[in-house]
Order: C-alpha cells, then structure tokens, then sequence
C-alpha cells in the first residue's frame, strides 16, 4: 500500500442473502465502522445480489459506506431478460461495478470481448469499475499466469482511449484461492500486482498506473489482510466469504 494510493476495501457477497439478511449485515456493518478512523483512510463498499442493492443502500447512505454492482449488461436498454444496465446500478445507489469476476468468466462464459464491452458501458458513467482478472491454477503451474493476466488486461481494455482510463480499479484474484483458503502469498500477491503497474504505466501512462488502486482477492481473511496490504502495491481488497459476515469484514476494513 503506497500513501499516495487511497485503499479500498470491497464486500463481495456473491449469491448469498435475502433482502432481510443484508440488511441485516449492513446495519451492523454501519455500526461497527461508522464514525470509526477506518472510514476516513479507506473507501469502503459492499456488493449484494442486485435484489438487495437498494435496501442496503439505504441503510448505509450517509455512513460512507458505498454500494456496488456485481455484474452489469454493457446495453443502456432494451430486450435483454434477466439483465441489469449500468444506469439501473447507479439508480439503485451504487458508486463501483465489478467487471470480468472470474465466476462470471468460468459459469456464464464472459469473455474478454464482453468484459470490454461492460467497461466501456460503465466508463459513460459515474460509476467506478473494477476491473477483475486472474490466472487459473493449470495456468499458474504451466508458467502462463503473466500472459494470462496481460491478455485479460488488453481484451478489457480494447479500444478504451488511455485518457478515460483514470478512475479504473483493478482486482488481481487468482481463480486457485478464490474460495480455497489457498491465499497468494503476499510475495505472490505484489508481484502480480507489480506487473499489472507495469502494464498499465506502458498501455497508459506512468502517472495512470502510479494513481491506479489494484486489489487483491482470494480467502482474505482478518487473520492475513493486514500483512497482504503491508506490500506496496496491494491497494485494498475484494472479500468473499470472510465479508458475510459484518464483524470478520470490518476487521478486515480496519487491518493495521
Ligand atoms: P473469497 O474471499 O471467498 O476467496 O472470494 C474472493 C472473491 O471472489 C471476491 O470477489
């Protein structure tokens, strides 16, 4: 974590909830980190299933806690049944949309075209994207992680003017510690990152890639965040399992 470099800290809650038990989760959340110095040196924000967006946006306006989008259709509008818009996540208050999470890339068969796409939807917002990449672990092992993570980088970005590029996020989450308990190490974790810096300081600009927050995700836990946000370019975190529940994800959000 650089000082220049504000971190982020995201709750990404996958399909997990009912509408009554994010509320839940989020009025305790509140209470635990509202008016609390985490909220004044980190940006917070959590990312429910879309049927909960609303609701707790609600009950954390005005705590400094954001909401995000886990998915988004790159059209405004139209016939696209079972899909949600970019103006349809900022409607409902959120502030960031994931982009590319490799759940969405195994299951619903995203490709880096249709990654691109969304971007450039969410670009034509206000909204924040965060961008997620990541190498599988057949990957890994067959040496291919930094050509896997480049390819994704450059499909994403594809025909995105450098100039529009400032506010991008960008999670690192390797597919074999997604859920595993398998965490990088944070040797792992920075030199990824390092690499994505590198990238994006040559597709951009060394200033870009200097501001860019890039996240880290997979089996953080209270117990390693704060070692992993130690590294210089680990600039946050996209937490799964360990942001179900308020108390794990806000020791999570006030890592020392
Ligand atoms: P876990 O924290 O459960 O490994 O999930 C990481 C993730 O996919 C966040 O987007």
């Amino acid at each position: 974590m650089s000082h220049q470099r504000k971190p982020i800290i995201a709750a990404n809650w996958k399909m997990f909830k009912t509408v009554s038990e994010a509320r839940e989760t989020a009025v305790r959340l509140k209470a635990l980190l509202d008016g609390g110095p985490a909220l004044q040196s980190r940006e917070v924000l959590v990312c429910p299933a879309f049927t909960a967006l609303a609701a707790v946006h609600e009950v954390l306006s005005g705590s400094g806690i954001q909401v995000g989008g886990q998915n988004l259709h790159w059209e405004d509008e139209g016939a696209f049944t079972g899909e949600i818009s970019a103006g349809m996540l900022l409607d409902c208050g959120c502030r960031y949309a994931l982009l590319g999470h490799s759940e969405r890339r195994q299951y619903f068969f995203e490709t880096d075209e249709t990654v691109s796409r969304k971007l450039r939807a969410v670009l034509s917002t206000p909204l924040i994207p965060i961008l997620c990449v990541g190498e599988s672990l057949s990957q890994r092992e067959s040496g291919r992680a930094e050509e896997v993570i480049q390819g994704q980088l450059s499909g994403a970005l594809a025909g995105v003017e450098a100039s529009g590029l400032g506010g991008l996020v960008v999670a690192y989450e390797p597919v074999w510690a997604i859920g595993t308990g398998m965490t990088a190490t944070p040797d792992i974790a920075d030199q990824v990152h390092g690499i994505i810096r590198e990238w994006l300081a040559r597709r951009c600009s060394a200033d870009m890639a200097a501001a860019t927050r890039i996240l880290y995700g997979g089996s953080v836990k209270p117990a390693n965040a704060g070692e992993l946000m130690s590294r210089e370019n680990i600039d946050g975190a996209l937490v799964g399992g360990a942001s179900l529940d308020a108390e794990s994800f806000s020791r999570i959000v006030e890592f020392k």
